[in-house]
């Protein structure tokens, strides 16, 4: 695929993708996206990436769901123990808020994902994201040599899209629901419902969670009334949200064991 030039062409047609052709990627491709990722604005430069094309070390991450044709596969981490080493070489003792550090990283980091899944489109890849890499920060930082006060954000994997898959653009919340000028604005019930359908009725026609079978369960002792052809959207993200820490260990607990310090 030829390159694609048009910023707005691209973030408009990026999907995410999760099934991967055989094509590789090549050494100056992953250099090239790697290094736009590196472009994004920074508040203080605390954004590292581990990445791997062996799958032997994808497999050995346990507890995430890594695509199996993934190509590359990319970590981004909060790495808060390059910043430390540099200021101590300035002689400086590191006294910062770690919350705020967090804070900083996950900003940090985002806004190089972004960078990053932009530019692979645009040289015709795919991507997409997996969240629960952050849960699993025991395994990966055992699998990658992470260090304490290095911590994963967010995996990324990536690969030439098999165009044997059928993707399509997912809906989004309207704009004026999302975007508001001079005062935020308390969404009433109809403004609500209007969000609601327009992300459940896009999730219905395209047959997301029906071909995928994806109903998250409810809690032990509540009766699930919704058929997969009335289960969509706004119900499945609430079933996320029902149980703390989607019934996985709070992430503060992982965090602080990566060597952070928050009260
Ligand atoms: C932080 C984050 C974590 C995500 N984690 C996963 C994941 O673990 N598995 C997955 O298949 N998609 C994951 N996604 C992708 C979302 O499901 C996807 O972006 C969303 O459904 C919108 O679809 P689109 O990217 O095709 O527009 C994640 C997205 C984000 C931003």
């Amino acid at each position: 695929m030829a390159i694609e030039s048009d910023i707005f062409k691209v973030m408009h047609r990026r999907r995410s993708i999760r099934k991967f052709s055989d094509k590789e990627i090549q050494k100056e491709e992953l250099e090239r996206i790697l290094k736009a990722g590196f472009r994004a604005p920074f508040a203080f430069q605390v954004c590292s990436i581990v990445y791997t094309s062996d799958k032997t070390k994808m497999k050995e991450i346990k507890g995430v769901g890594i695509y199996p044709t993934t190509k590359v596969l990319m970590i981004f981490l909060i790495d808060l123990k390059r910043m430390e080493k540099i200021m101590n070489l300035r002689g400086h003792e590191y006294g910062f808020d770690d919350s705020m550090a967090l804070w900083l990283g996950v900003q940090d980091v985002t806004l190089v994902i972004e960078n990053v899944i932009l530019t692979a489109d645009s040289l015709g890849l795919g991507s997409v994201l997996l969240g629960v890499i952050p849960q699993r920060a025991d395994s990966v930082a055992e699998v990658f040599n992470l260090p304490q006060r290095v911590f994963p954000v967010v995996g990324l994997c990536l690969g030439y899209p098999d165009p044997s898959e059928a993707t399509e653009i997912r809906p989004r919340f309207p704009l004026k629901h999302s975007a508001f000028e001079d005062s935020y604005k308390d969404l009433t019930e109809i403004e609500l419902g209007e969000c609601m359908k327009e992300m459940d009725e896009g999730y219905i026609t395209q047959g997301y969670y029906i071909k995928n079978k994806a109903k998250i369960p409810l809690p032990e002792g509540h009766k699930d009334e919704i058929d997969y052809d009335k289960y969509s959207w706004s119900e499945h993200i609430s079933r996320k949200m029902i149980r703390r820490g989607f019934g996985r260990e709070p992430l503060i607990d992982v965090i602080r064991r990566h060597g952070f310090k928050i009260d």
